[in-house]
């Protein structure tokens, strides 16, 4: 049983690399207490190692496990001031080489565990007058991309829920917000340089260049550049009016 006081608490889903890895050590380092979601607590060692981190098995493609997740942070941790729905996946193939079970899997990592998640532990939230939820989208939330339609529909999907939860909780001192990264430096960067790289004969190199050019910066985003502003949503006094915005990290690369 962890001893429950007045320390700020947020639930952080695929809190074991990348972008949610640094989210949590953000959260870590202004003192909050972080309950990582994750596929197994081995992942997520190294954060332990950084301050008051409490494990909570999650697979965001099993509905049961969601569901679990929910149950335990709602037993456990009770009031979270803040959830970030961050775990994801993506996938690249042409639309006649995405089966329908591909695009459900993304679907259901992507928006259906967001979705579930949300409902059961908005709840406490509501009851408390007070709450952040933060939903990691992207770039491909903003438009179309070739190739990625299962990811594209998938993040449109989330900033759609997004908008709607955030006009639906507004009332109940809840808000609810989206970062949209555009490319970022984590493993599902490199997994994308490697495909191109692959199927194209180009170096990595020259792959990794072209998917930084894509932005207008001419490099990939930081994953702790994604961190601040959803920190910044989550815990500043001066984000309680943004609700149902779409903040937009990618070097003008959209606009
Ligand atoms: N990197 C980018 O360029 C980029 C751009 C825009 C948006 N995003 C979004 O940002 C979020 C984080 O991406 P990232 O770049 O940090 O990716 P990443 O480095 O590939 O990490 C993905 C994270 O999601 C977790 N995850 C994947 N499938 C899961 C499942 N079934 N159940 C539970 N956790 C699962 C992973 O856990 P394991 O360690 O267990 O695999 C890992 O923690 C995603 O929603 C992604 O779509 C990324």
């Amino acid at each position: 049983m962890v001893r429950r006081m007045t320390v700020k608490q947020v639930a952080v889903t695929g809190a074991s690399r990348g972008i949610g890895r640094a989210i949590s050590e953000l959260f870590l380092k202004n003192g909050w207490r972080v309950w990582a979601l994750a596929r197994t607590e081995a992942s997520i060692e190294p954060l332990k190692a950084q301050g008051d981190v409490h494990f909570v098995a999650f697979d965001a493609a099993n509905e049961r496990s969601v569901l679990d997740a929910a149950h335990r942070l709602t037993t456990d941790a009770g009031h979270l001031t803040a959830l970030v729905n961050n775990a994801g996946i993506a996938l690249s193939a042409p639309l006649h080489r995405t089966s329908t079970e591909d695009f459900q899997r993304l679907m259901h990592i992507n928006v259906t565990a967001p979705f579930m998640l949300t409902r059961e532990l908005s709840g406490a939230m509501v009851k408390a007058g007070h709450g952040r939820i933060v939903n990691i989208a992207s770039t491909a939330a903003q438009k179309g991309f070739k190739y990625t339609a299962a990811y594209c529909a998938s993040k449109h999907a989330l900033l759609g829920l997004t908008r709607s939860l955030a006009l639906e909780l507004a009332i109940r001192g809840v808000t609810v917000n989206a970062v949209s990264p555009g490319w970022t430096d984590t493993d599902m960067f490199t997994a994308s340089v490697q495909r191109i790289s692959e199927s194209t004969g180009r170096s990595q190199d020259d792959a990794r260049e072209t998917l930084a050019k894509m932005n207008p910066l001419h490099r990939p985003i930081k994953p702790e550049e994604v961190a601040e502003v959803v920190y910044f949503l989550c815990a500043s006094p001066g984000a309680a009016a943004i609700t149902g915005a779409d903040y937009v990290i990618d070097g003008g690369e959209t606009v």
